[in-house]
Parts: structure tokens; C-alpha cells; sequence
């Protein structure tokens, strides 16, 4: 794990939990080293160290980190190994040119990591022989979804930004509860209890959201009083374009990191 940090420290926690391999993790600063020993990974700073030890080896610095990371390790020891970059923006294509002989794959978790519930997505060869481990890496984490690098952007749209949205409209349902005379943490409970249960009806009916909704609507009941008004501020337009709006700027944000690690190293 060179890089562990937040996301970094999710993966070695999950892997270590379920007994999967061992880690060697390495970080600049002390309390970084000593937080990954915590997790139970041997922790150094030295980076060429830990690629020449690993098997597998998961890149989870911030982006801007990664041309010293590169210039540590030097070109010679990604040959013969499997990289899986969750970094930010960093295309395959960039990572390919950097790490030399490497199989090289994408992974980009969600926040929801820290509870094993993140959806990560996954881009590279799924056909390739280090496919299954890395699957097997990410499931500890909770799901993952193959994907094609350029879905990456949508996905950093819906599911990586996601938790956030899901928070607001949390609050805001909770506010609604105040507003009806109800305490806070009564609120938030229920609230809770209500995006667990729905979320799981959905799956496991696999019911169409529509379909739900109208089973729950009752002619002139309360639920068509609370759809009128969800309908009439807008709020299905608004989400449609809240995923837009994420996607579009991810992939500006990407494309930009993209250029900067490319141009570093004048590809
Ligand atoms: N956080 C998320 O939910 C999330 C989700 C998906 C993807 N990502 C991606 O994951 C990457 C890391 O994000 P993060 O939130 O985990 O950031 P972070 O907490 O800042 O972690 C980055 C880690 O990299 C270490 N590092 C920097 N330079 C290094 C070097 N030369 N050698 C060894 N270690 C070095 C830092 O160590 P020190 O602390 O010791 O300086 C730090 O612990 C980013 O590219 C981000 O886009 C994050």
C-alpha cells in the first residue's frame, strides 16, 4: 500500500480483517507509519522496498505525490507486478506508460469503505489472470462493479459523491421532522431505518422506484401530499442534474491531473 492514508488505511484495515494477505504500507510521516502498524501492516518509507516486496501493490497517494513516488521507486521493480491505482484522474493509459511492465487496474472505492459498504468500481482487463485478485481485494470493502474506464467520471458522479447527496437529503428530512415536533435523534434513527429497509426492498425485489413509490401511494392519502410537493420544488430535476453537474466536473478535474502527470514525465 504505498500511501497510507485515508483510503489507504480503509483498504489495509479490510484486508488484514479478512484474513486476505499481508501488507507492507509506507507513508512520509511518522504517525502515518505508525497508524498503519496499528492496522497490523509492517510500515517503512521506503517505497522501492515495499514494491519489491509485494505481489500486488496499491497505489493510494494524492495524484501530485505520485511523480516522487515514481522517481523513489524507479522504473525497474512494477515489472511482473499487479498495480491497482485508486488515485484520482490518473488514466490506465498514464499509468501503463509510468509502471513499465506492470498489470495495471483502477479502483475507485467510496467513502462507505470505512463500513465495507463502499461500491467501487473497477477498470482494467477483467479477462486477465490478476483480475480475480483484485476483486477479491475490493470485495473486503464491500461491492465492486467492472467497469470501462470512462465510465469512471459517471461513477465518481453517482457513487462518489453519493454519500454526500444521501447526507443532504437526510438532513433535510430530519429538519422536516423538527419542523413536526419530532426529536432530532428520533428523527435520524427513523430516517436511517427508512434508507436501510428501502434500500433493501429495492434489491431485493428488484422493484423499479416508481413501482415502490406507487405501492406506498394512496389516492388522496399523505404520501401524494408529500410527492405533490417534492414534485412541484423540483427535486428529481435537481438531482438529475446534481449527477451531471458531478460527472462533468470530475472528468474536468481528471482530465487536468491526467495532463500534469503526463506532462511530468513528457509522454
Ligand atoms: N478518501 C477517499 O474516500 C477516496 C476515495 C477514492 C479515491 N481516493 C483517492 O485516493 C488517493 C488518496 O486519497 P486520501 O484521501 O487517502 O489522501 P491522504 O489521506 O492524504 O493519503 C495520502 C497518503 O499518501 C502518503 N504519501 C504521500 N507521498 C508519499 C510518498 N512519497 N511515499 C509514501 N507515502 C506518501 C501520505 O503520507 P503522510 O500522511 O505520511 O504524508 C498520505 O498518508 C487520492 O488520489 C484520492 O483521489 C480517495
Amino acid at each position: 500500500m504505498l500511501g497510507a492514508g485515508k483510503i489507504g488505511s480503509a483498504i489495509i484495515k479490510a484486508i488484514i480483517e479478512s484474513g486476505l494477505a499481508e501488507v507492507m504500507a509506507t507513508g512520509r510521516r511518522e504517525v502515518t507509519l505508525e497508524n498503519a502498524r496499528k492496522l497490523g501492516a509492517v510500515a517503512t518509507r521506503d517505497n522501492r522496498a515495499a514494491v519489491e516486496w509485494g505481489e500486488v501493490i496499491v497505489l493510494s497517494v494524492k495524484p501530485h505525490h505520485f511523480p516522487k513516488v515514481l522517481s523513489e521507486v524507479g522504473p525497474g521493480p512494477w515489472a511482473g507486478k499487479v498495480v491497482v491505482s485508486v488515485m484520482a484522474g490518473v488514466s490506465l493509459r498514464t499509468l501503463r506508460h509510468y509502471l513499465r511492465g506492470a498489470e495495471v487496474f483502477r479502483a475507485m472505492p467510496n467513502i462507505n469503505a470505512l463500513v465495507k459498504k463502499s461500491s467501487t468500481a473497477v477498470a482494467g482487463d477483467k479477462e486477465s489472470s490478476a483480475a480475480a485478485t483484485v476483486e477479491k481485494i475490493f470485495s473486503a470493502l464491500g461491492r465492486v462493479y467492472w467497469v470501462p474506464e470512462d465510465l469512471i467520471d459517471a461513477w465518481t458522479g453517482l457513487a462518489g459523491s453519493g454519500p454526500a447527496y444521501i447526507a443532504e437529503i437526510v438532513d433535510g428530512l430530519i429538519l422536516g421532522a423538527l419542523a413536526v415536533g419530532m426529536p432530532r435523534d428520533l428523527a435520524l434513527e427513523t430516517i436511517l431505518d427508512v434508507l436501510e429497509g428501502t434500500a433493501e426492498l429495492l434489491r431485493r425485489y428488484r422493484m423499479h422506484p416508481a413501482q415502490m413509490r406507487d405501492e406506498v401511494t394512496t389516492p388522496a392519502g399523505t404520501t401524494i401530499a408529500g410527492l405533490s410537493i417534492l414534485e412541484a420544488e423540483g427535486v428529481k430535476a435537481a438531482l438529475i442534474k446534481t449527477v451531471k453537474a458531478a460527472t462533468e466536473r470530475a472528468a474536468e478535474i481528471n482530465a487536468l491531473i491526467d495532463k500534469k502527470i503526463a506532462l511530468h514525465g513528457k509522454m
